[in-house]
């Protein structure tokens, strides 16, 4: 069923007491924020440097927020309920007369902590007792946790991991041939329909902010999956699969660029995302950055979602970005171009990670590190694992079209599936 979220009343959130933002129902609290002007968000944990949302897709964390008194909340991922409160995070009082603003200023051109107070030895050990003190990030929840999440153990045939284009293809050619599957992706609803048309699967879970493999774990491995504390329907799943598909993407990484971290720096594919899925045109100016003729294609998409016309520059004439607590310009060989976001389009890199975690193989492939696959997808693993470890899509390093490729994984999977008897 397709969501109904367009059509609900306007919603209203509290960022650090003093600023009330209008959201719709389509917005996730970091949308909300930006089209409000709150580009600059939080903290870092260390050095508390301004930051600012960059992936907008979940992957990056440096959107964390205290959410409903819930610390390290990811507001990319978090969908905007009326009356929501929340907070930067890693600050000492209200935007304004935060004493730690101070640091975008003395240290505008960056913290370089490698030869930052060095010498003499005793400023150096004031600094790292300074920096230590600092270090860490949010502070523990203050609500009392009333609802134990509903704790379900399932032990289905396959798990797939992931509802983009390749999980569902995948997900659903199996559920056609009667196998038990189950679908987890961290994503909402309304992320998925907006990424792809294709139909979801049956049996899926969303909106999971934690997804954890252990492969290690009693007898037979477990995967943990916990929704978010700030979603409506707390959830904790142990899973016991036979198989598991990782049809887990790619995400878009920072470019090597001097003050790459400044707020307003965010990813173009999470910014499209963003935008298509609030259905609102961003009205401030945008500066593309671009390695590759996809990342130029993604400039041509974006540009259907920004009322100004984008400046698309290449990375190689890139000198500098430009700001202090947020981006203000680019600057090149041939000129410096005003804008208040810049959107980076790096070639995207496999996520990678749960896939380590659940013991597959992997190696750089130029892109980033991937799963070493044989033709139908079957993982290598580092060492004996409980389950069978498949690997799809993007996280293969299959950029658009993953029908051929999710044929034969199928093939595989039922293969062994009805080799040993289905459950
Ligand atoms: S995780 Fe939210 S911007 Fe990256």
């Amino acid at each position: 069923m397709a969501s109904d979220v367009g059509n609900r009343a306007p919603l209203k959130i509290n960022f650090d007491r003093d600023h009330v933002i209008e959201a719709t129902p389509r917005d996730t609290v970091a949308s909300a924020m930006l089209r409000a002007g709150h580009v600059a968000c939080t903290r870092s944990p260390k050095y508390r440097r301004v930051r600012g949302p960059y992936c907008l897709l979940g992957d990056c964390g440096t959107c964390q927020l205290r959410i409903d008194g819930h610390p390290n909340i990811r507001a990319c991922t978090t969908i905007v309920r009326d009356g929501m409160e929340v907070a930067s995070q890693n600050t000492f009082g209200p935007p304004g007369v935060d004493p730690t603003g101070l640091i975008d200023h003395v240290f505008s051109d960056g913290i370089d902590h490698h030869h930052m107070m060095v010498k003499p030895r005793i400023l150096n050990q004031l600094m790292q007792v300074t920096a230590r003190s600092l270090t860490g990030f949010g502070t523990l929840p203050d609500v009392t946790i009333e609802a134990t999440p509903t704790h379900r153990q399932l032990r289905p045939d396959v798990l797939v991991i992931g509802a983009g284009t390749s999980g569902r293809l995948i997900a659903h050619a199996l559920e056609a041939r009667g196998i038990n599957v189950h679908t987890y992706d961290r994503r909402d609803r309304l992320a998925l329909e907006v990424w792809s048309q294709q139909p979801l699967p049956k049996h899926l879970e969303l909106e999971m902010g934690v997804i954890g493999a252990y492969p290690s774990e009693g007898n037979g491995g477990r995967v943990v999956a916990a929704s978010s504390p700030c979603g409506e329907d707390q959830r904790l799943h142990s899973i016991y699969p036979r198989h598991i598909v990782l049809a887990l993407g790619s995400r878009q990484p920072t470019m090597l660029l001097p003050r790459n971290d400044l707020p307003g720096v965010v990813a173009a594919r999470g910014l499209l995302h963003m935008l298509q899925r609030t259905g609102k045109k961003l009205a401030a100016p945008v500066v593309v950055i671009t390695r590759d003729p996809a990342g130029e294609r993604l400039a041509t998409r974006l540009q259907e979602h920004v009322s100004q016309p984008l400046k698309v520059i290449a990375h190689t004439d890139v000198r500098e970005l430009v700001g202090s607590d947020r981006v203000r310009a680019v600057v090149t060989a041939t000129g410096r171009f005003d804008c208040e976001f810049v959107a980076l389009a790096p070639t995207p890199a496999p996520a990678h990670e749960l896939a380590v975690m659940a013991g597959a193989a992997v190696a750089f492939d130029g892109r980033g590190f991937a799963p070493l696959t044989d033709d139908t997808g079957r993982c290598q693993t580092t060492s004996p694992v409980p389950w069978d470890l498949w690997a799809s899509g993007s996280l293969r390093g299959v950029a658009d079209d993953h029908s051929d490729q999710a044929r034969q994984l199928v093939e595989a999977i039922t293969a062994d599936i009805g080799a040993a008897g289905a459950t």
